[in-house]
């Protein structure tokens, strides 16, 4: 192909690089499905470990099913002692980073580290699935200087992330809360961190290794620190008659407002929905509506820009729901993650059983046959 017949298409927008069954997203209508199941349904009838059997299987699990696959969970969520070192030394870093590094040191000690079998990749993923929670939650505590709260086995996943968080009984509104979160967030097609380690795992590279590139991708203000970036938003706005007037003035100096447009969805995100009605009645439940009114303002100032397909997305609800649990602003993406973590691995495994090393090409636009100057005559 000649250079003026290349096509380049930026950030790959629009293209199509393999099949997938594990989800399925019409942007135009705003419809989200995992395995064929819309999220509508999950999210008023499933809990996450459900979600997570459905992604990883390919269907609802019997009770039967469900009951041994949270067993799993529940057994695999104490870390290994050198993974426990490893958080000690990088307390004081970025939990994303935390838990990347935590990933990756686990990836050099998980007991199936050598066999690439699909038996041993579930094994592997339903452990990651278990460790996340609970290294997110032991480096909050151990960079507070406080002891680290164990997992426990009579908690369902979201209710045990909150006990060993914060190590007091968790309220049954900040679990359905958190429940809720993590199902909204288990899977989103090939969005960067997913699209990022299905290019690792087409290297035949190992789960651990493939799942570390999608945190690093996921650490970006452009997908998983948006949700940190629309509370530091709503802190700058303070009040809530000022949203709309702050509004205007970002627009005007051509700055985004975090939270909205969509590579995907060119109307409402399916997601946004449950979170702004989980942040309506958390705001209201703990005496703090502040936050939600603001959020609700600046969405009714950025109504115009709706002709341009920009709405709502997951993460403009989704930092107000963290912090009236509570939660540090820097564990958004950790617990972005914890979420995503069943859709990453879903992902791999899909990859890894009818792989093509994916390798896309770049339209070379620099010199051609420059002529080479020794370092003497190089002014
Ligand atoms: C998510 C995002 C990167 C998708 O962007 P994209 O598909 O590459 O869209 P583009 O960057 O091409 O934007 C298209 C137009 O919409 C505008 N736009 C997109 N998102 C906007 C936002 N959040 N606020 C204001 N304008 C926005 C762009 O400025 C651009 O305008 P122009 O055509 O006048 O130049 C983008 O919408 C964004 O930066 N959003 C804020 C961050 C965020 O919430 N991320 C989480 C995503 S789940």
């Amino acid at each position: 192909m000649s250079a003026e017949q290349v096509i380049v298409n930026k950030g790959l927008e629009g293209i199509y690089f393999d099949n997938t069954s594990i989800c399925h997203i019409d942007g135009q209508r705003g419809i989200l499905l995992y395995r064929g199941y819309n999220i509508h349904d999950l999210a008023s009838n499933a809990t996450y470990e459900e979600v997570c059997y459905l992604l990883l299987y390919d269907r609802l699990p019997t009770k039967d099913e469900l009951d041994q696959f949270d067993a799993a969970l529940k057994e695999n969520r104490n870390l290994p002692s050198a993974v426990m070192d490893v958080i000690y030394a990088f307390k004081d870093g970025h939990p994303t980073d935390v838990l990347r590094t935590a990933v990756s040191a686990l990836g050099t000690i998980d007991p199936d580290v050598k066999d690439m079998s699909l038996e041993a990749n579930l094994r592997k993923g339903i452990r990651l699935i278990a460790q996340f929670p609970t290294i997110v939650a032991a480096h909050e505590r151990i960079r507070k200087g406080l002891d680290f709260t164990p997992p426990r086995e009579d908690l369902s996943h979201a209710a045990n992330f909150l006990w060993m968080l914060k190590g007091e009984e968790p309220d049954p509104d900040a679990v359905r809360a958190m429940d809720l979160d993590f199902i909204l967030h288990a899977e989103h097609s090939s969005n960067a961190s997913t699209f990022t380690a299905r290019v690792a795992a087409s290297t035949l590279a190992d789960l651990h290794s493939s799942v570390v590139a999608a945190i690093s991708a996921l650490k970006g203000p452009l997908h998983g620190g948006a949700a940190e970036a629309v509370m530091e938003m709503v802190e700058a706005i303070g009040e809530p008659e000022r949203a709309e007037g702050w509004v205007q003035e970002q627009l005007a100096a051509k700055k985004r407002i975090m939270g909205f447009g969509h590579r995907v969805y060119k109307t409402e995100d399916p997601r946004a929905r449950h979170l702004r009605e989980l942040s309506k009645i958390l705001g209201e439940k703990y005496g703090e509506p502040k936050t939600f009114q603001i959020l609700q303002n600046i969405e009714k100032a950025m109504e115009p820009m709706r002709a341009k397909g920009i709405y709502v997305n997951v993460d403009f609800y989704a930092g107000s729901i963290y912090h009236y649990l509570g939660i540090p602003a820097d564990l958004y993406i950790p617990i972005f993650a914890i979420g995503r973590i069943v859709g990453w691995v879903a992902h791999i495994l899909e990859q890894y059983s009818d792989n093509r090393l994916i390798r896309p090409l770049l339209h070379y636009v620099g010199p051609m046959e420059r002529q080479w100057v020794f370092i003497e005559q190089r002014s």
